[in-house]
């Protein structure tokens, strides 16, 4: 019989996905590790735990899915996200290599021109919604046109990530809801992710000419396009909206992110360290472990909670505050480890160029109205935060 404490919250209710924190903040004084009761599972909220296991891809692998459940079989074999080395190194070495300097450079000039054209109208408009209109609108129009998408139905790539996202947690009704607009936008994801639905200068081509020089096949090369429809879009949006809504409600921080734009990369980071929009994965044991004293089983589900490492006081000082100039190297947000995410480079241009716009053209920003809250399995964020901003 296991030592470990256990608790019987759900981390999946929607009370909690609804307001996580409290909830971390019981997981994270259990220990170092805990079982959840309804689910029968393993779990670690403290910073120390989550960063060390998502370095130990030997022990905690995520080949078996990074899902409450294990890999579906029928759908077709991962190359990145769920898959373990030595197979995971050919599909990330090529995704890493269309993420490169070089090619965040030349995507620079593109997005910067337009976050003014975004900003610029918001400004004019005074009040709008800065779900809609902003942390969706920005990553809706810069990504896809960066992977070479063409613009009719990009609607699709946010039902299907919604859905994505949804079926790492567990059958509950968050994700029965999401399920059929998901798979109706499944078809239209893997059509956009062909050779001949991409445009011959996007990143997404990208990925086939290293088909074309024999590194992996055809049929390979389309399932590598797929992961960066998936994990590219909504996880932006989410991490522009939740530092969207801490500025706007920390009006002495937007105040310095105000007098000091080049604070706006730092300001995005703090972001998703304070309220991660990605905020677990699982992990299955791949042996026996032994850990404080006590044993997690083989081939056992361990839940890792980045969003709580992200708030532990072991490791932050004042966790709970939002502060633009916080050192917030070593977060969680974007992973750690083999798996860290592969598109942070891209994530944090967007972030990066939004704020600062935001910051010079923009003297203050508030809440016109509750912000609506949308409940996903793994991603936080929000629907709709309707705002007003006064000019600069
Ligand atoms: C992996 C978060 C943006 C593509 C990850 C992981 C996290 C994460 C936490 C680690 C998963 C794990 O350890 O199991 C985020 C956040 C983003 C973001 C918070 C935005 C703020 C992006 C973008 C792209 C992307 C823009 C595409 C360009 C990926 C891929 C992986 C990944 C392909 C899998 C990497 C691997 O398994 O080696 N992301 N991500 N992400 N991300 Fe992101």
């Amino acid at each position: 019989m296991s030592q470990f404490a256990s608790t019987r919250i759900d981390p999946f209710a929607d009370e909690v996905l609804r307001d996580p924190y409290p909830a971390y903040q019981t997981f994270r004084e259990l220990g170092p590790v805990f079982r959840i009761e309804p689910y029968d599972i393993w779990a670690m909220a403290r910073y120390e735990q989550v960063d060390s296991t998502l370095k130990d891809w030997q022990t905690f692998i995520s080949g078996e899915g990074v899902g409450l459940k294990g890999m579906n079989p029928a759908l077709p074999r991962p190359m990145t996200l769920q898959i373990d080395p030595p197979d995971h190194e050919k599909g990330r070495r090529i995704l890493a290599r269309t993420m490169s300097p070089g090619v965040a450079k030349n995507l620079r000039d593109t997005f910067q021109k337009e976050a003014e054209r975004k900003i610029g109208e918001l400004v004019e408009r005074g009040t709008f919604d800065a779900m809609t209109d902003l942390a969706i609108a920005y990553p809706l129009k810069v990504f896809p046109d960066a992977i070479g998408v063409s613009e009719e139905g990009r609607e699709n790539l946010l039902a299907w990530s919604t859905f994505v996202f949804n079926s790492f947690g567990p059958d509950n009704h968050i994700l029965a809801r999401s399920r059929d607009p998901g798979l109706t936008a499944q078809k239209w994801i893997m059509d956009r992710c062909a050779r001949s639905a991409l445009r011959p200068d996007g990143i997404g081509t990208m990925i086939y000419e290293a088909a074309d020089a024999g590194e992996i096949t055809e049929h390979e090369a389309t399932h590598l396009v797929r992961p960066f429809l998936t994990a590219g879009v909504d996880t932006t949006i989410n991490g522009l909206g939740n530092t969207l809504l801490a500025l706007a409600s920390h009006p002495m921080q937007f105040a310095k992110l105000h007098e000091r734009p080049a604070l706006a990369r730092n300001a995005f980071e703090e972001g998703l360290r304070y309220d991660s929009p990605v905020q677990t994965f699982f992990r299955t044991t791949s042996r026996e472990v032994e850990m404080a004293g006590d044993i997690i089983p083989a081939r056992t589900k361990v839940l890792v909670f980045m969003a709580s490492a992200n708030r532990d006081p072991a490791r932050w000082q004042e966790p709970e505050r939002f502060d633009v100039e916080r050192p917030v190297t070593g977060h969680v947000g974007f992973g750690s480890g083999i798996h860290a995410c592969v598109g942070q480079m891209i994530a944090r241009l967007e972030g990066e160029l939004v704020l600062t716009e935001l910051a010079k053209r923009v003297k203050s920003i508030e809440l016109i109205a509750e912000p609506e809250r949308m409940l996903n399995n793994t991603l936080r964020g929000l629907k709709s935060m309707p705002v007003r901003v006064t000019a600069a």
